[in-house]
């Protein structure tokens, strides 16, 4: 008996336990302290009300047998899949429901897209990265090249045409960075990428937070991206699912290499390891997309864009240097005084009870750098940053 060794290779926790855990310490030794957390991208609204509405009504439905639905299909109710087809329309950009595949998230689906891959493949990612990409590689023992993204670059690495890639991993609006791609430099991604023939993971979980009418929302508004992308979107932070679950994933059935379909290929891994998302959640997913959905979510991003605002206002005013916060609800600053991250990670929790994500956690290129996010309440957000201020 052999166990997947690479495991040795990964740090003990995922970044997001660790600072769960070094919390919870804290709490216990300080139990009167009054901790904001602005760490772990989670949201604080509950969910819009046309989603709660759905929901109700698809579990009152598994209630009748009139009306009860056994195991769905796969890949996901077609209401939901043409919700989501209708939805990409109306940023101009066409999808076929078959290329669309609904999932519990998008973090699910990134890890276990790999399942497609062949494990010799040459993985590039930038540095500093959402967590998920470099540990499923790296718990699949994959080659991993680095993409330094920094402030001389603005944190929005463009490719080196002599760096061989096989999968390539972009996030816009990324996490943790909060820095988004203009169409100019994904279109410099897409020919990359097709030059390699290589596939890019593309990550938007964070569209939903772009404001810049000229900043794509998805990688399929860039030509040619149908043959060399699959992206992956949430709505956990859209429509606030991170407590229950939904995302999508597209696959263009113009996406071949070797002559297979990609799309083919993920059907069949989600036919044989996936039983779908519940029908209350999709019927709470689909009315997402409805005008009244749509609405309601813009409405609760107005709110975590205020928080964002007042966040980079106290930045300006301290002279401390960020990126992100305008098309994001991440806010990434340089910490102060020359501190390293997880230094800055204890000074704010210690001083000013804040928590917030040290950037080294999210590669070397993160260290001396910081990760705050605008899904907090308004009021805590604001008390945040007056403590902050005071502290500096
Ligand atoms: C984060 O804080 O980076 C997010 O919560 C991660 C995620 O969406 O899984």
């Amino acid at each position: 008996m052999k166990l997947n060794e690479n495991y040795k290779n990964v740090e003990e926790s995922y970044l997001f336990s660790l600072v769960a855990t070094k919390v919870s310490q804290y709490t216990k030794q300080h139990p009167e302290a009054d901790i904001i957390r602005l760490g772990i991208g989670d949201v604080t609204l509950p969910l819009p009300q046309p989603a709660v509405n759905a929901f109700l009504e698809g579990a009152a439905q598994q209630g009748k047998s009139e009306s009860f639905h056994g195991y769905g299909p796969e890949q996901g109710y077609l209401f939901l899949r043409e919700a989501v087809r209708d939805y990409y329309e109306s940023f101009g950009v066409h999808i076929d429901t078959e290329d669309i595949f609904i999932s519990d998230g998008a973090k699910s689906d990134v890890g276990n897209i790999l399942d497609l891959f062949d494990k010799d493949n040459t993985v590039l990612i930038p540095d500093p990265v959402y967590p998920v990409y470099r540990d499923t590689n790296v718990m699949a023992g994959r080659d991993i090249r680095y993409l330094n993204a920094n402030m001389e670059n603005g944190f929005l690495p463009l490719p080196d045409p002599s760096q061989k890639a096989d999968i390539i991993y972009i996030c816009s609006p990324n996490n943790p960075t909060g820095a988004a791609y203009s169409r100019e430099q994904l279109k410099a991604w897409v020919s990359y990428a097709k030059e390699q023939e290589a596939i890019i993971l593309y990550d938007a979980a964070y569209e939903a937070f772009i404001q810049d009418p000229d900043l794509p929302r998805s990688i399929f508004e860039i030509e040619g991206a149908d043959t060399c992308a699959i992206e992956f979107c949430s709505l956990s932070k859209t429509a606030g699912f991170t407590g229950t679950r939904c995302g999508y994933t597209v696959v263009p059935h113009t996406l071949e290499r070797e002559g297979m379909s990609l799309r083919k290929m993920w059907l069949r891994r989600q036919t044989t390891k996936f039983n779908g998302v519940s029908y209350p959640v999709q019927k709470a997913a689909a009315a997402v997309f409805t005008p009244e959905g749509l609405k309601a979510c813009r409405e609760h991003i107005a709110v975590y864009r205020e928080n964002t605002r007042i966040m980079a206002e106290t930045l300006k005013r301290l002279g401390i240097w960020f990126v992100g916060g305008k098309n994001s609800p991440y806010i990434w600053l340089k910490c102060p005084f020359g501190m390293q991250s997880w230094e800055f990670f204890d000074f704010l929790l210690e001083k000013a009870n804040i928590v917030g994500t040290p950037g080294s956690g999210f590669g070397k290129n993160g260290e001396g750098f910081f990760r705050l996010t605008g899904f907090g309440k308004n009021e805590d957000t604001q008390k945040a940053m007056d403590r902050l201020q005071n502290l500096l």
